[in-house]
């Protein structure tokens, strides 16, 4: 037996046996050291799939069944089940990005990779919380918004901005919106969950911050000025966000006072034709 064709075989059955091919969602938790490890080891682009699998019903968020109050154990689960979606997809797309951008900064590939590991981290609190309260993965459809938004034409400063200070950072504003809506209802271990995932995502966001200001600078570009022309440039590939937008997290997540502004213009700009039809 050649020791070396059989190495090399597992390495290309890995490169399309990662967790972005798997379908069932605990697998692709278990399957996310040996994924991101198969990343950060290799030097060439490896292969993503069109859509990420997934062993549970996929709708466009528009046809989903209506939601139930928080005040019941269903709300809350659903509320979770929302969450894990949101969270698998983030895991993913973090993988996608180490799988589509070898040549990125080893240290930013590293931290990238911490990164995609927080994402399965939340994913698992999420499906432990819904488990506890009753209800399974699956009990209601999921969609691929987030998966979506993204694109392998996408340079590596539009995949920043896309996933984590437009998509991640707005998951900011509208989970720091949820907790303060949630002030003294009684959510039991579903509060628990989303005040640990709220914390750290600030972390994620920051890495974006971070590394946008850092890559655009390298490549010769005022982050400053780059940051309005290439969010304008992408705005219609982006899932249209109607949450205000929070200064002080966003402040906290490395946005500077001129890109917030740039976040609130691009809101205005989307909210105002439906504000001409309510006139
Ligand atoms: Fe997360
Ligand atoms: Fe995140």
């Amino acid at each position: 037996m050649d020791f070396r064709v059989s190495l090399w075989d597992l390495q290309s059955s890995m490169e399309t046996q990662h967790s972005l091919f798997i379908n069932n969602v605990h697998a692709k938790i278990k399957a996310a050291d040996p994924s991101l490890h198969l990343a950060l080891s290799s030097n060439a682009k490896i292969q993503v799939p069109e859509t990420p699998g997934r062993d549970v019903q996929v709708l466009v968020s528009q046809y989903h069944p209506d939601k139930k109050g928080l005040s019941t154990a269903e709300g809350q689960a659903r509320l979770l089940h929302d969450l894990a979606s949101i969270e698998l997809q983030a895991f993913e797309l973090a993988l996608r990005t180490l799988f589509e951008y070898p040549e990125a900064p080893k240290l930013f590939r590293e931290e990238l990779a911490a990164l995609a590991k927080s994402e399965s981290e939340h994913l698992q609190l999420c499906l432990d919380g819904m488990e506890a309260l009753g209800f399974k993965w699956g009990d209601w459809p999921v969609h691929l918004t987030l998966w979506q938004a993204v694109s392998a034409k996408d340079s590596l400063l539009d995949r920043i901005l896309i996933v984590h200070r437009y998509l991640e950072g707005s998951g900011l504003d509208a989970g720091n919106h949820l907790l303060r809506r949630l002030n003294g209802v009684s959510l039991g271990i579903s509060e628990a969950v989303l005040k640990r995932i709220n914390t750290e995502e600030v972390d994620h966001v920051l890495f974006g911050s971070r590394w946008y200001h850092n890559i655009s600078k390298q490549e010769g570009l005022d982050p400053e000025k780059d940051f309005p022309e290439r969010l304008g440039r992408l705005r219609f590939q982006l899932p249209k966000r109607f949450e205000k937008i929070n200064d002080e997290l966003r402040a906290k997540a490395g946005f500077t006072h001129n890109e917030i502004q740039s976040l609130k213009d691009l809101r205005e700009s989307i909210l105002a034709p439906s504000r001409r039809i309510n006139i």
